[in-house]
């Protein structure tokens, strides 16, 4: 019930990306340190390996809390699970492994800012280039993607 509400959801969501024409970033748009883009985005090292986002620090991962991951999971299978698998390549990346070659704070941006990750990131645009579909902003709060992240060392634990 709740992947047939998601996969609604999400083909909404398709509609509207495609009705944008997907052509809708300001031209110089300021930088957050207050400098214009001239030729293109330019990001800082931190942002090259953590993304660009709410997260600007380095997330710290402790052993696994099992309550997190369970609502991370709950989540994932609402609003993720449409575009994603763990494992196999789908409409986006497989993402069971996907802390092996991303950091937490990476993940968390992609998941909180993914227009500007998927238009303006280098990592981003690669992606991209692959999967043809700008993923759109699900809503989620900073808290549900920690939780993400935390469920998503639950699987990679679980399938070493
Ligand atoms: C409508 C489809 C769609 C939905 C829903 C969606 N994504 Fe994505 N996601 C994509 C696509 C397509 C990409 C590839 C990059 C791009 O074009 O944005 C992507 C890329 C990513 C990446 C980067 C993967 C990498 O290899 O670095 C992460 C992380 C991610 N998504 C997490 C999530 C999470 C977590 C959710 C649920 C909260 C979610 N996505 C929901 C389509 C989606």
């Amino acid at each position: 019930m709740y992947r047939i509400r998601s996969l609604a959801l999400t083909l909404g969501t398709l509609a509207l990306v495609a009705g944008c024409g997907g052509d809708d970033r300001p031209d110089g748009e300021a930088r957050p340190d207050g400098s214009a883009a001239a030729s293109g985005p330019s990001f800082t090292a931190f942002e090259l390996e953590h993304g660009v986002g709410p997260i600007t620090s380095e997330v710290t991962l402790a052993p696994v809390d099992a309550e997190k991951a369970a609502r991370g999971q709950e989540v994932f299978e609402f609003n993720c699970e449409a575009c994603h698998m763990l494992d196999e390549r789908f409409v986006g990346p497989p993402l069971g492994r996907v802390l092996e070659r991303r950091s937490a704070a990476f993940v968390m941006n992609f998941i909180l800012n993914p227009e500007q990750m998927a238009r303006e990131h280098p990592e981003g645009q690669k992606l991209l280039a692959e999967y043809p579909l700008v993923m759109p902003f699900q809503n989620i709060s900073e808290d549900e993607a920690r939780a993400i992240v935390e469920y998503l060392r639950t699987v990679m634990e679980s399938e070493p």
